[in-house]
């Protein structure tokens, strides 16, 4: 991170709108619950509380949340940059996901409602189905010799069974590594070999858009010079033909045929791995994220149960992706976890139209639905009469995750999904973090725009590079202050990295905080907004802008969808800014228009702040989940070399970009 980066960034936009939360929403919450009991008075104090008293705090939810096998000797062991989360305890996720439920009258609630692309394809998986095929499963793996610590490379889409494969995976103490099964092969041959995996499970194929991805065909292309992998696991989805090796692959069928129903979970160290999921980040080399099983067991569950406010009867929709960790943690473990009812849907969300999405709501009565602002951009542009047409009563509560939330996107995602009542949950986290750091509860008062505040039981601050707290009203770096139950543990065979990644910028003035690599304000309320990653910020004479807000701005005029700003090197003001836009449907790429919407931000954060060049594109650069390319698109306008472009969701976005050089 660039030195002259770590100035405070300058505020520009002010957010005056509040959202109280419906009374009945507060008086049934979770989260109310829990005050209750421990009589706290305000939200505020309850956080405060168990944000100083983490360690407590912890310990007691550990205990609500997680079944051990063997109880924790002590809640927690910090010797930063490491943490023991829970140690001499001893668990198993799986057990954790399925056998307690299982004895219990939840043994035939449905777990997922998967719904295929195809229309009509649609499978639901009781818990007790989860149960069987895991432990068919599990059998199986054991069957081929995977040990515990082993791993496991998994490269499915989004289908039961890839759910199924990771909890076989850590019945028996083996490590998963999920690859995003739209990454190329190439991306998942890489992350097979840097994880040394022993067995590889994918399918034939899968369905996106119409046709039929060849999943087997890449998984082959992948893995054919990754020595480690001695046998491939091929769950049957489209039934096209494929490509066979002898001694190597085996049908997922023929592989479970004659397992037992049962297998006992390996119950493994609080600190074992549960998983690997490498994350590219913006640049170089995939980084292998560690998690631990311990706190995996504690965190995500207990957070979903807060934020989302998750009851028995709720149907749950987290429409992301299990390759991602959002769907690690909020479509597998914390939903499983807790016995609840979830939607997984494998295809894309304009099959066969836009309507899709709403129809799967309005069918099974989804009531939380958590998505992602590209998503919600999307459907802007889209228009609204595609969720208009479905009755979407069933809902009562959204959220949001992955990039800022650009407010008029929150205005519109209240307005069109909402019914102009719902409250969003807008979560900010990372791979690294495992869950939610910053999120409002259902009690929360909202800013469109705004993540609020560090949830309770966890530590965040805003600071200038010497580590001083910054005054409200100004901006900084996020730092996360205090260790967490499902933090990242380490990287895979990378400590050097992990290092300098995350703990060595603070490191002199506090070993411990973590720098996060994003920017971030507090209004005068404490409300964080996150202003963008280090790396975006525009530094325009002298003043250092998010670009996060530039953008909001844009999209706050009534015919842009979505916008990304990036800065051009300007001898006279050090950077200027350059912006494309992506207009909603109905508007006409136009000079006028150009001109409106430069004045627009010229009057919304003032002149500083407003583009010295605009441009109407169809789409901009995307990585796979869905946030915005800015470093590439800047190359492919300043006419420098973009560099490789296959890990992103619409590489042809980039071809589009003008040179304005
Ligand atoms: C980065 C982490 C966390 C699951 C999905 C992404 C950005 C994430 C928000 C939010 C503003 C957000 C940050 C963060 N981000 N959520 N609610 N508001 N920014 O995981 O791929 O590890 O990305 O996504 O920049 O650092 P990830």
């Amino acid at each position: 991170m660039a030195e002259e980066k770590a100035a405070k960034t300058a505020v520009l936009m002010v957010e005056e709108r509040v959202f109280e939360p419906p009374k009945e929403l507060v008086e049934n919450s979770n989260v109310m619950q829990y005050m209750k009991e421990k009589g706290f008075k305000t939200e505020m104090e309850m956080r405060a509380w168990t944000s100083k008293n983490y360690v407590e705090f912890w310990g007691e939810m550990a205990k609500k949340y997680a079944t051990w096998h063997k109880p924790f000797d002590k809640v927690l062991d910090w010797q930063p940059p490491y943490a023991k989360w829970f140690p001499g305890g001893e668990i198993s996720m799986s057990y954790n996901c399925l056998d307690r439920h299982i004895k219990t009258w939840r043994k035939n609630k449905v777990a997922y409602i998967a719904v295929g692309e195809p229309v009509g394809d649609v499978r639901l998986f009781t818990f007790w189905d989860l149960y069987r095929e895991v432990n068919k499963l599990a059998n199986g793996l054991k069957s081929l010799g995977v040990k515990e610590g082993d791993r496991v490379s998994i490269y499915l889409p989004m289908i039961p069974e890839l759910s199924i494969a990771m909890l076989a995976v850590t019945r028996i103490g083996a490590i998963h590594s999920v690859v995003f099964s739209g990454f190329s092969a190439k991306a998942y041959g890489d992350r097979v070999k840097d994880a040394e995996s022993v067995v590889s499970i994918t399918c034939d194929g899968f369905w996106r858009r119409g046709k039929t991805v060849p999943l087997k065909t890449q998984a082959d292309e992948g893995t054919a010079d990754a020595p480690s992998v001695k046998h491939q696991i091929v769950y049957k989805r489209t039934g096209q033909e494929v490509p066979w090796n002898k001694g190597k692959d085996i049908w997922w069928h023929d592989l479970v045929a004659d397992q037992p129903i049962h297998c006992d979970p390996v119950f493994v160290d609080s600190e074992h791995r549960l998983y690997i999921l490498y994350t590219s980040g913006t640049t170089g080399k995939p980084k292998g994220i560690e998690h631990a099983v311990g706190g995996y067991c504690v965190g995500p569950p207990q957070t979903l149960h807060w934020v989302f406010d998750l009851k028995e009867e709720d149907v749950w929709w987290c429409a992301a992706d299990i390759g991602w960790v959002t769907g690690h943690s909020y479509i597998v473990y914390a939903p499983l976890s807790l016995g609840s009812t979830g939607v997984m849907y494998e295809g894309s969300p304009d099959f066969p139209d836009f309507g899709r999405w709403w129809k799967i709501i309005q069918d099974y009565g989804v009531s939380v639905l958590y998505t992602s602002p590209t998503a919600i951009r999307m459907f802007m542009k889209a228009g609204p009469e595609w969720c208009d047409k479905y009755d979407l009563t069933s809902l009562r509560l959204l959220g949001s995750v992955g990039e800022p939330i650009n407010p008029e996107a929150w205005m519109w995602y209240r307005k069109h999904v909402g019914r102009d009542e719902l409250q969003i949950m807008d979560t900010w986290w990372q791979t690294e973090t495992g869950t939610f750091i910053n999120s409002p509860l259902p009690t929360t008062p909202l800013k469109p725009g705004s993540c609020t505040f560090p949830l309770p039981g966890y530590n965040a601050e805003v600071m200038d590079e010497a580590g001083n707290i910054v005054p409200y009203g100004e901006g900084g770096n996020v730092v996360i202050t205090e260790p967490y139950p499902s933090m990242l543990r380490a990287f895979y065979r990378d400590p050097e990295r992990y290092m300098k990644t995350y703990w060595n910028y603070y490191w002199k003035v506090h070993p411990g905080w973590y720098l996060a690599g994003d920017q971030a304000r507090r209004d005068k309320d404490g409300y964080f907004f996150i202003q963008g990653r280090i790396d975006d910020v525009l530094n325009v004479a002298g003043h250092r802008i998010g670009n996060s807000e530039v953008e909001s701005a844009l999209v706050s005029h009534p015919s842009c969808a979505e916008a990304a700003v990036v800065g051009k090197p300007d001898e006279v003001k050090g950077e200027v800014i350059i912006a494309f836009c992506v207009l909603r449907s109905g508007n006409e790429p136009s000079d006028k228009l150009k001109k409106d919407l430069v004045n627009h931000v010229k009057s919304t954060l003032g002149g500083i702040a407003s583009p010295s060049e605009l441009h109407f594109v169809n789409d901009v650069p995307k990585t796979r989940s869905g946030k915005i390319m800015r470093r590439i698109i800047k190359s492919k306008a300043l006419g420098k070399d973009v560099g490789d472009t296959s890990s992103l969701a619409n590489p042809e976005a980039v071809d589009a970009i003008p040179k304005i050089v």
